[in-house]
């Protein structure tokens, strides 16, 4: 084994799942997972299987499409959980399962209301199903941040002896300090005496995620746990770009450890991961944030002008963010549109370049300019459609008095036409109500999020829908349009596409 390779463990598609308001469908899962085997991810969490059907058919369809990556299911210590992660897997060509049981004192009492030696014999059992499925078997000790020493010692122990391979020391509460976690890392570096590669899972709860994860690093962790834009539960995990970076620009402290992911996907990953989910890294945020690698400041403008590294510790182009990138217009002709989209790294077969194609020629119509951040808007809403049970195919809207507003649809169902039309307090209001009508399903708004995708007046409006249409499933839908509303309504339309497709998942 590599002792100087840091193995980057992404977990965006299942603790970044756990973010508030960014739950994925299939079809977005692919296409992240996808991005993260060309960003050079070694191992990809890609969902918690025993969660849902929709959970369990999202990872094993990355299963199926993954070539080198190793694909990951989350399991905790219980035998249906393992046998979901398990199947889910299967048809990867590496494969891993991750199973859990937290062992703190605080846990253990209230949560799994457990006496430790249970714990262990939960564990144990835990890992040796698992490895009936797969020989990868990683277990984690939730909540090792505030676990005792002696008992993190005894577990690991007996869950090396039957057969984990990694063993991940998650801080689940973001509640370390740096030092504590060099502290507890060269400990349990020091006792596992490779047996096993010790892996480490920062949540942000203090800020200190990234710091964390480096410490350890130093210490002898040879795993990250990590998620794009930091992602995740509470104030989110680990962010990969920001570790990454790290090892890479600090060479002098690092070397010769290093990791495999390709920096220059880095800003392309981060873009798609934003868009699908609605969540927008903070602007100031390390690396991928909109103003990362802006200088506002005259004195900061006039040294950068002068040598760049007056004020830039790494470049934009080395994460893959293309500063002076050609805006395209509506003269643009196919083989720009095709070059530029090979520079924002889609490859598209010669039928989907020529529906991208025709989609950017209607917005060039409309938009003067057309930015980087359009065209990867445009492409990633084509990659990630699903099966359209029902399609908006016009709108119109009206303001009446006092807020009243109509608006009148047209939707494709089934080969079939239908208009109907609707009052609402409010425009969107009224767009909802009218799909509503059309389909008999009638859906809760749980969030409504509106951005503009570039710059200017006439910018793409970019609308991401949370509704439940049954208690217990809230959908997402996006729509991208020139116009807001029919932004919105596309938006709407896509959520209930994608709950019916739940629906037909669990029959
Ligand atoms: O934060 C945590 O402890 C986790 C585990 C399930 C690994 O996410
Ligand atoms: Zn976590």
């Amino acid at each position: 084994m590599n002792n100087n390779k840091i193995i980057i463990f992404d977990t965006t598609l299942r603790d970044g799942e756990q973010s508030p308001g960014a739950s994925m469908n299939t079809e977005e899962k692919l296409r992240i997972a996808l991005q993260l085997e060309r960003l050079g991810v070694d191992v990809m969490e890609a969902g918690f299987a025993a969660a849902s059907p929709g959970d369990f058919d999202a990872i094993n369809q990355i299963a199926k499409q993954s070539s080198n990556i190793t694909v990951c299911s989350l399991a905790r210590a219980v035998e249906r959980d393992i046998k979901a992660a398990g199947e889910a897997i299967f048809p990867a060509k590496k494969k891993r399962i991750h199973t859990f049981i937290a062992t703190s004192p605080i846990h253990m009492e209230y949560k799994l209301k457990m006496k430790s030696d249970e714990v262990i014999h939960r564990a144990v059992e835990a890992v040796k199903y698992a490895k009936t499925f797969c020989d990868d078997v990683e277990f984690s000790c939730e909540d090792a941040g505030r676990t005792e020493l002696g008992f993190m010692k005894e577990i690991c122990e007996a869950v090396i002896q039957a057969g984990a391979k990694t063993i991940n020391l998650p801080d689940t509460v973001g509640y370390r300090l740096p030092n504590e976690l060099t502290a507890m890392i060269s400990e349990m570096v020091k006792f596992i005496n490779g047996r096993a590669i010790v892996s480490v899972h920062n949540h942000n709860d203090l800020g200190l995620a990234t710091a964390n994860s480096l410490a350890a690093v130093m210490a002898g962790a040879r795993q990250v746990e990590c998620t794009l834009n930091g992602l995740g539960e509470r104030a989110g995990n680990a962010s990969l770009e920001e570790i990454v970076m790290a090892i890479k620009t600090r060479q002098d402290i690092f070397a010769p450890l290093y990791t495999d992911i390709i920096c220059k996907e880095i800003y392309p990953s981060s873009r798609l991961v934003a868009t699908i989910t609605g969540i927008e890294p903070q602007p100031n945020k390390a690396i991928v944030g909109k103003n990362a690698f802006a200088h506002e400041s005259g004195i900061h403008q006039d040294g950068v002008l002068k040598h760049k590294e007056t004020y830039e510790i790494i470049s934009a182009e080395s994460i893959g963010l293309e500063k002076n990138s050609l805006v395209l217009g509506k003269h643009s002709g196919r083989h720009a549109f095709k070059d530029k989209l090979i520079s924002l790294g889609f490859e598209l077969d010669s039928e989907a370049l020529n529906e991208a194609f025709e989609k950017f020629k209607d917005l060039a119509d409309k938009k003067k300019e057309v930015f980087d951040d359009d065209i990867r808007a445009l492409v990633t809403s084509e990659f990630i459609k699903i099966p359209q049970a029902y399609e908006i195919v016009t709108l119109s809207q009206n303001n009446c008095n006092k807020g009243l507003a109509s608006a009148a649809v047209t939707i494709k169902h089934k080969d079939e036409f239908i208009s109907d039309a609707a009052l609402g307090n409010g425009t969107v209001d009224a767009i909802f109500k009218v799909i509503d009508r059309i389909s008999k399903i009638n859906g809760v708004l749980k969030d409504y999020k509106v951005s503009a995708v570039s710059q200017g007046k006439d910018a793409l409006a970019s609308v991401i829908v949370k509704v439940e249409f049954d208690k217990n499933n809230a959908v997402i839908g996006h729509g991208l349009d020139i116009d807001t509303m029919m932004a919105s309504a596309k938006a709407y339309v896509g959520a209930l596409n994608s709950f019916i497709r739940i629906k037909n998942l669990s029959k």
